[in-house]
């Protein structure tokens, strides 16, 4: 008799955006883009982390805007819903409670070690809550509910996958087999992209508007932001993080975006100047942007077809997560549901 066999469960991955101000260049190169590129090869589920937005306030008419023209964005940029778990985090509730269970497996030294709570505990010094404090912890529970392989961010998140994994790795000592410990997955460019005014500054949408690129930036704007791009004063052109961090960014933007390697944009470019390199930068973002706002724009006035992602998004995900938090729960020690 013929044998049939099971097809090898896909490799599974999480990632999440959070819904607070204008998703920017940084998100899309860093994240976003390789989520697209993913989608086949792997068991996707991407989350708007509203949950984790809240660990600053948030205007709610403007987190609520938010929220949905991201939802709007990842279909935009590509994502079909039936190959990807899209949904808010808010909407699946084992979220919060993976958070706290993992809370009591969390020390507070490594949290006091996490260079996103030393800056952002700076700049909201009137504001420095206990979910600030416990952010990376909410975000391991996130990951570990789906028992996901890979995670795809920027550089920026490494040291949160890194206690992710250690968070895992100690649950699991203590009871074996509950969590799959999961790898980051970094783009080869444009893991970090710096901040247009500050390039020794990873590029963030909590900046002022002319230190970023949003996605959903007009073309005049893309490139009047470019024009204004910190260089410096050497008028070289050449690849150089170290001494030369603002053309060095722009170089690395434009290698991103067109695929060629960002050496050989570099030669091709010598003896080139600065507006020159600015003019083929603010080209490239515009013709990348141009189509997604396009497709942004239909997507976010068919409001309907959101929710409908949405809300199957959040039954496929909330399956998922309950079958892991579940099997936590028993080898606690709760007494089932
Ligand atoms: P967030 O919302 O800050 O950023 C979303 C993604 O964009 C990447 N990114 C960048 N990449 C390159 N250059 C930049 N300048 C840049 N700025 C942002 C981030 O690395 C990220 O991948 N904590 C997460 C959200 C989150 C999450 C998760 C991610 C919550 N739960 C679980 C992965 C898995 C955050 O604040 O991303």
């Amino acid at each position: 008799m013929e044998q049939t066999q099971a097809p090898a469960r896909k490799q599974r991955i999480l990632s999440g955006i959070q819904p607070s101000g204008t998703p920017t260049l940084g998100n899309y190169i860093g994240a976003m883009r390789n989520w697209k590129l993913l989608e086949d090869e792997y068991d996707c589920l991407y989350m708007i982390a509203d949950l984790h937005a809240i660990t600053v306030r948030q205007e709610p008419a403007k987190l609520r805007a938010q929220s949905i023209q991201l939802l709007a964005l990842l279909l935009a940029i590509g994502l079909a819903p039936e190959k990807n778990v899209l949904f808010f985090q808010s909407h699946v509730r084992q979220h919060a409670e993976m958070g706290w269970l993992l809370n009591c497996f969390t020390y507070m030294g490594e949290m006091s070690r996490m260079t996103q709570f030393k800056d952002k505990s700076a700049k909201h010094a009137d504001n420095i809550n206990c979910g600030l404090f416990t952010y990376p912890v909410l975000m391991a529970g996130d990951i570990l509910l789906y028992q996901a392989n890979l995670v795809p961010v920027g550089q920026d998140q490494t040291q949160h996958l890194e206690i992710c994994r250690d968070i895992a790795n100690r649950v699991n000592g203590l009871y074996p087999g509950v969590f799959t410990v999961p790898q980051g997955y970094y783009p080869k460019v444009g893991a970090r992209v710096m901040s247009l005014q500050d390039p020794t500054r990873k590029m963030s949408k909590s900046d002022p508007d002319d230190c970023f690129i949003g996605i959903l930036d007009t073309p005049d704007a893309v490139r009047r932001k470019v024009r204004r791009a910190v260089t410096d004063s050497d008028a070289q052109i050449r690849f150089d993080p170290e001494n030369k961090p603002g053309v060095s960014n722009l170089l690395s933007i434009l290698s991103a975006l067109t695929g060629e390697d960002v050496h050989a944009i570099a030669e091709s470019m010598s003896g080139k100047g600065y507006g020159d390199l600015k003019n083929a930068v603010a080209e490239a973002c515009v013709e990348t942007l141009t189509p997604i706002q396009d497709r942004f724009n239909q997507y976010m006035s068919d409001k309907a077809y959101l929710e409908s992602v949405y809300r199957t998004g959040a039954e496929r995900a909330g399956k998922m997560a309950e079958r892991t938090l579940s099997k936590l729960m028993k080898k606690i020690g709760f007494i089932a549901r």
